[in-house]
């Protein structure tokens, strides 16, 4: 793949050392720190980069995570950042590789299973500290501590959408914690775990931590999982959500009178809460795909449903679906639902799902141990905590540097409501299969399908435009971002506490 060629800065200023105020002096890690690189810290044979990124933004204090007694403070999160500077070889490729995920309801669920397998392989006992697995290595993406989404300490996680009323369950309501209103609003808080395959792409786009690169794409073999965490449990009204696996995090108080639930900002205060297990996506960057969608992925997903165990913890994450592909000539396919949405869900959590027969590239678990939900634009695979008239892979096809197109048509100012019209228009231009490679807009470079690359890439640059007091101007672009608003004469005064449209 093309490499990026930036004229990104004029400016000169070092980047390696700097505070960003209050949240820098909770960060554990040095900031980008070139050491160790030849004193045997690594202990394989493969060479790593020797880089230090940051590990979290939003570290607890030993009063906050342990006030007693001392002994039961946990770890903290650590970034898995050895990533190799090689390929690995053919015979790391996991085995599901040669299982047919397309061949009918059966065979994509033992597909999912054998991904979640091997996402589980030496995690689940260290409760996925992937740093410390024996049997695979595991990495994280970096520059993900930024921001008021960033990375809290404890597991790593960060902060994701919000789910509104009535969107994982039809009765979801109640206030959390007991005495805080939430309006029936849970924040979602995740994090994502990369394989060799992924862990090696990222480090190829983070070779030199001064200067990201986009414009690879991650090669076959690559496995992406990521589990995702809700405020909101049983007694909310999520059925499903009975004898909860839980994590303990350090995450944003909630104060309705100063902040809508999620737009807390970095310095409104946190505590730490034990969130609910709720879903689990991956990504597979499987070459079958290219016979059929070309996009060179398969998504998949996972429900939490306590009730089918009540002691199987992780395991409870239940096969929902897969998706290789977005059906882009089906673009009428919800008509004859009476809900075409199935927003907010009306029917209990443990009724069966409603599934778009028509649909050829996406594929449904009708098991009865999956919990009901919404899932995406006409049916489309989604997961509970994601948005309704989108998909797995339609927001994911927008990654790419600089930001430009938001993740939904439906996220844009001037959106209305979809239609579902002729193949070519506007909407339907997020339901296309974009050729691996290929970046949503013209002029930019794909970040191959990795949200979290994209994002990596841009706070990097804003965490310099805000060392450097301005806007940091990428290829054209604000910090990447193209507003299509800012005034060039404006660029070194511009507030960026407001947020960027485009960001997450
Ligand atoms: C509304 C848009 C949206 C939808 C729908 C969505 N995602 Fe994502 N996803 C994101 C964003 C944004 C990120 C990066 C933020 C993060 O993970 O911290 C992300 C991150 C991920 C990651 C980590 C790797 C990466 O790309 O950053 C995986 C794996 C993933 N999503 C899988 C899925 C799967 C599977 C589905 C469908 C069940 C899905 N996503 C639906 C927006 C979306």
């Amino acid at each position: 793949m093309k490499r990026a060629s930036r004229t990104a800065s004029t400016r000169t200023t070092s980047f390696e050392r700097w505070s960003y105020g209050a949240i820098a002096l909770l960060v554990s890690a040095v900031f980008i720190v070139e050491a160790c690189a030849s004193d045997g810290a690594t202990s394989t044979a493969v060479e790593r980069f020797p880089h230090e990124f940051p590990d979290a933004g939003f570290v607890p204090t030993p009063a906050e995570y342990c006030p007693t007694p001392a002994e039961s403070c946990g770890p903290l999160f650590e970034l898995s950042q050895d990533y190799p500077s090689e390929l690995p070889g053919d015979e790391e490729l996991p085995d599901f590789l040669d299982l047919d995920f397309s061949a009918g309801e059966d065979a994509a669920v033992a597909y999912l299973e054998a991904v979640r397998d091997y996402a589980f392989e030496g995690n689940e006992e260290i409760d996925f500290r992937v740093e410390h697995n024996e049997q695979r290595n595991w990495y994280h993406m970096p520059w993900q501590h930024y921001g008021p989404n960033g990375r809290e300490g404890i597991h790593g996680l960060t902060r994701e959408a919000v789910a509104q009323p009535q969107q994982l369950a039809n009765i979801q309501t109640a206030d959390l914690p007991a005495n805080v209103k939430t309006e029936g609003q849970f924040s979602t808080y995740a994090i994502g775990f990369y394989n060799a395959f992924g862990g090696y792409s990222i480090g190829q786009s983070w070779a030199d931590p001064n200067n990201p690169q986009a414009g690879n794409v991650f090669p076959e073999g690559t496995v992406i999982f990521k589990l995702l965490f809700t405020e909101a449990g049983e007694e909310n009204g999520v059925g499903y959500l009975a004898n909860p696996t839980q994590w303990p995090a350090y995450v944003y108080k909630h104060d309705l009178t100063k902040w809508k639930v999620g737009t807390e900002p970095a310095d409104a205060p946190r505590e730490v809460r034990q969130l609910n297990l709720i879903q689990m996506d991956i990504m597979v960057r499987d070459d079958r795909t290219l016979e059929t969608s070309g996009t060179g992925w398969v998504f998949g997903t996972f429900l939490y449903n306590g009730t089918v165990d009540s002691s199987a913890r992780y395991r409870n994450l239940i096969p929902l679906g897969l998706q290789w592909g977005d059906d882009p000539d089906l673009t009428d396919p919800a008509e004859n639902f009476e809900n075409k949405f199935n927003f907010p869900l009306r029917a209990a959590w443990d009724e069966p799902n409603v599934i778009n027969n028509l649909l050829q590239e996406t594929i449904i678990n009708s098991s009865s141990d999956v919990p009901h939900t919404h899932l995406g634009w006409g049916s489309r695979l989604t997961g509970p905590v994601d948005f309704y008239q989108s998909s797995c892979q339609s927001c994911h096809t927008t990654a790419q540097w600089p930001v430009e197109s938001q993740l939904s048509p439906a996220f844009s100012p001037d959106s209305k409501e979809p239609a579902f019209g002729p193949s070519g228009s506007a909407w339907n231009r997020w339901f296309q299969n974009l050729p691996l490679g290929e970046a949503f807009d013209e002029g930019a470079e794909t970040t191959d399908n990795v949200l979290q690359l994209q994002i990596s890439i841009k706070n990097f640059y804003e965490a310099k435009s805000a060392q450097d007091g301005g806007v940091f101007l990428v290829d054209g672009f604000p910090n990447g971002v193209n507003t299509g608003q800012v005034d060039p004469d404006d660029l070194h005064t511009r507030d960026l506490g407001v947020p960027i449209p485009g960001g997450n």
